[in-house]
């Protein structure tokens, strides 16, 4: 049966059975009612050490909220569905634990208004670490293949078409560079997003001469909002935290699209462990690669999360308003789809085996290595916008003829232009190549040897 009575005195119907499911928030609320609890632990301590509540309060608040906090861990909290929230939850299930008279205290200079934006900002420490952990892992799964890969000689592609030859420890390294920025962004985004709003009351602050620092250190946070309004009604670093997950999809789809492509027979680069591929219910042949494509899949529906928290907030007046309430499905769904997107592609990593032998072979058609002859004749004194018009009617010979680079003879090259010499050989061999890119960020070997140092030192520093 429906009730108003967690209202108090204002009101003397029942709530509408159709309005209390229309506005209960308890199925997401359990996302962070363990914050909740942290939360309320540091308001009550604090509420006790100003004298705002009893010693002896004070200790039963502490007791039963930690009771609380364990029937949560075990599973075994019995939600109420006629109380509307996370917040009525725990306050009632307190006064089980502490009496009607200690819980009855817990919410003074407290409105859920701040208590509410408080457990966000918790919830967002927590899950984000986890997320950090993960992109740890992926990027010591990726650096390790790379290790493997160094000598592994792969075209590198613009377009979806093959472009020039590069080590496939430096494309492996490249997704670590994102992975990279991603934890830097939580880092970026939990620097802003860790101070207390609490004290700020509905909007108004309270009257109470509470210590809003010692609750901001208590739970280890770095200080305190600074404007009741704004505190009560931000929702920035949900907005960040979406944001960076949204980023973060992306590159954890393009990564997938690329296994996806790679494991097809047309390219036949990788084959991706049966652990972590699915057959077909029809065609017995069909090993899909089910877990890049849902991670891809997934992206739309992180950035669907981050979409709906914006227009949810942008016609808002200040202060708090009840639109608010959903951003905790966006953005609960958001970070449990960001943590397993990245948990299964980083468990999925070790399993990928890389078919060198065709990675090479496809080195062998496609001209990827005709810019090495402009760049042969550019040291040969020739402007290099004619020596690029040159190499392009070599490719143009070659393609009508059905030749490779390597097939011409160096009477032909030397038709095309006369500064080719028999050196024009040793330019196309795609290894030599590589290597004479000897720029920072490139493809070299000893670039790559120094890319993969510098990825061990500094992932070795995240513990
Ligand atoms: N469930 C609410 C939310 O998530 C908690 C705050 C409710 N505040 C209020 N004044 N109704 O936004």
């Amino acid at each position: 049966m429906a009730t108003n009575k967690s209202w108090g005195g204002r009101f003397t119907q029942d709530v509408n059975a159709l309005a209390q499911t229309f506005s209960t928030s308890i199925e997401t609320d359990k996302h962070i009612a363990l914050d909740d609890v942290e939360g309320s632990l540091a308001h009550a301590a604090m509420l006790a050490e100003v004298g705002l509540v009893s010693a002896e309060h004070g200790q039963k608040l502490k007791a039963g909220l930690e009771a609380v906090r364990a029937e949560l861990l075990a599973g075994t909290f019995p939600w109420d569905p006629s109380l509307e929230d996370v917040h009525m939850n725990v306050e009632r299930r307190l006064a089980h634990f502490a009496g009607e008279d200690a819980a009855g205290r817990l919410h003074t200079a407290r409105s859920r208004n701040d208590q509410v934006a408080l457990d966000a900002r918790l919830y967002l420490r927590r899950r984000l670490s986890e997320v950090r952990g993960h992109l740890v892992a992926l990027e010591l799964a990726l650096v390790a293949q790379a290790e493997l890969h160094v000598e592994t000689l792969m075209p590198g592609y613009t377009h979806l078409q093959r472009a020039q030859p590069v080590r496939l420890a430096h494309h492996l390294l490249a997704y670590r560079e994102m992975m990279k920025r991603d934890r830097g962004r939580i880092d970026d985004l939990l620097r802003r997003a860790l101070v207390s709003p609490l004290g700020s009351g509905a909007l108004a602050g309270t009257p109470h001469p509470i210590q809003r620092e010692r609750v901001a250190a208590l739970l280890g946070l770095s200080g305190i909002t600074a404007n009741s309004l704004d505190a009560v009604s931000d929702r920035d670093a949900m907005l960040e935290a979406m944001s960076a997950a949204s980023i973060s999809m992306m590159h954890l789809s393009r990564f997938s699209e690329e296994l996806v492509l790679w494991s097809t027979l047309e390219f036949g680069f990788i084959e991706i462990g049966d652990a972590f591929t699915t057959g077909s219910s029809m065609m017995p042949q069909k090993k899909n690669p089910d877990m890049a494509e849902l991670v891809r899949g997934k992206c739309g529906r992180v950035v669907g999360d981050l979409v709906a928290l914006f227009v949810t907030m942008k016609g808002l007046p200040l202060s708090y308003n009840r639109d608010m309430q959903e951003d905790k499905p966006a953005l609960t769904d958001a970070l449990d789809t960001w943590a397993s997107s990245v948990a299964i592609t980083a468990a999925m990593i070790p399993a990928i085996r890389f078919k060198s032998e065709n990675m090479r072979r496809a080195l062998s058609d496609g001209f990827v290595t005709a810019t090495e002859l402009a760049d042969f004749l550019v040291t040969k004194g020739v402007p290099f916008r004619d020596a690029h018009h040159v190499v392009g009617r070599v490719v143009g010979d070659c393609v009508a003829s059905g030749r490779r680079l390597e097939d011409l003879s160096l009477e032909e090259y030397q038709a095309h232009h006369a500064a080719f010499t028999e050196e024009t050989f040793s330019w196309i061999d795609p290894e030599r190549a590589v290597e004479r890119r000897q720029v920072p960020g490139g493809p070299a070997r000893a670039f790559v040897l120094e890319a993969i140092r510098t990825a061990k030192e500094e992932l070795s520093l995240e513990g």
